[in-house]
């Protein structure tokens, strides 16, 4: 879990510089039914993932919860028409009701996912589904990236490369209850060109970062320059992504399984009752 406000201070440049999610992967996330969903997004930021998430959808309700005020604040901004809250997503999800989607883009490591996890499987009513996407830095098939992910793990106090390997979809599938077969996993492979100075700006502005700086100094802002000034090909950098996506739903049997006994029990009773009333008006007719 972030400490509350870590992202406070970088609302507007985080907005500014973050890579955005690919279109053609909103449509896996969303699922067949498009009108009037309810929908929450989880650690929503400055509504990046509603960017992505809502042009399909018609008419949706939509609610984005934000541990970081500011973050939130910036959010609403852009999205007047969301309803923002500012708090922890493990306890206010269960206040939002039944919902038909849930997303969380990018922020999924950041919470107590175990009580992320129950909390969305309460949300979630019949054929809802639960959405986590990310973009990882593709430092496996860039040398510039890799490069990066060197200075990093160099200078930010904790950090690996492997910070957010997670097994999403195993979690996913026992946070919700479904066989892990049945949890779609989907990537896109793409690349973002960005002059040196903007690379800059947005690594200053990321948590990793923003660690390495107080650790080191503002003077590793110059090492990050230098980077990517020599693995630029006129003035600009390309920086590699792979996006992934995994996404839940919640079966019907899953919900409503428990109550099959039960109306397998109520409806022998009122067969029953009927074949015991009939015989019984037989019976009194044979007596009279
Ligand atoms: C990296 S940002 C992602 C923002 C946005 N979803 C996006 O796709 O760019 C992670 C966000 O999760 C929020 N966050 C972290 N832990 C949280 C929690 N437990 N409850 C709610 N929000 C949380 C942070 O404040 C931050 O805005």
């Amino acid at each position: 879990m972030t400490p509350n406000g870590a992202f406070d201070d970088l609302a507007t440049e985080y907005d500014r510089y973050r890579p955005r999610y690919p279109a053609q992967l909103a449509e896996a996330a969303i699922g067949p039914r498009r009108n009037r969903l309810k929908v929450v997004d989880a650690g929503a930021g400055t509504g990046i993932c509603l960017e992505w998430l809502l042009p399909p959808l018609h008419e949706p309700e939509v609610h984005a919860i934000d541990i970081s005020a500011g973050m939130a604040r910036a959010g609403q901004e852009k999205f007047p028409s969301v309803t923002w809250h500012v708090g922890q997503v493990e306890e206010i999800l269960p206040t939002i009701g039944e919902v038909d989607l849930i997303v969380a883009g990018q922020a999924y490591q950041w919470f107590d996912r175990p009580a992320f996890l129950a909390a969305a499987a309460g949300a979630l009513h019949h054929g809802g589904r639960l959405a986590v996407v990310q973009n990882n830095r593709d430092h496996a098939s860039s040398a510039t990236l890799s490069a990066y992910e060197g200075l990093l793990e160099a200078k930010s106090p904790g950090y690996t490369r492997g910070y957010r390997q997670i097994d999403i979809a195993r979690e996913l599938a026992e946070g919700l209850g479904v066989p892990e077969t049945e949890v779609l996993a989907e990537t896109a492979d793409w690349a973002q060109q960005m002059a040196v100075a903007d690379f800059v700006g947005m690594s200053s502005r990321s948590t990793q970062v923003q660690r390495a700086i107080k650790a080191v100094g503002l003077g590793f802002l110059e090492d990050v320059r230098r980077l990517a000034q020599s693995h630029a090909t006129d003035g600009q950098v390309s920086i590699a992504y792979r996006t992934e996506l995994f996404v839940a739903e919640v079966l019907s049997q899953q919900k409503s399984w428990a109550s099959y006994p039960l109306k397998i029990e109520l409806s022998l009773a009122l067969v029953l009752c009927t074949e015991i009333k009939s015989l019984a008006s037989q019976f009194c007719r044979f007596k009279r």
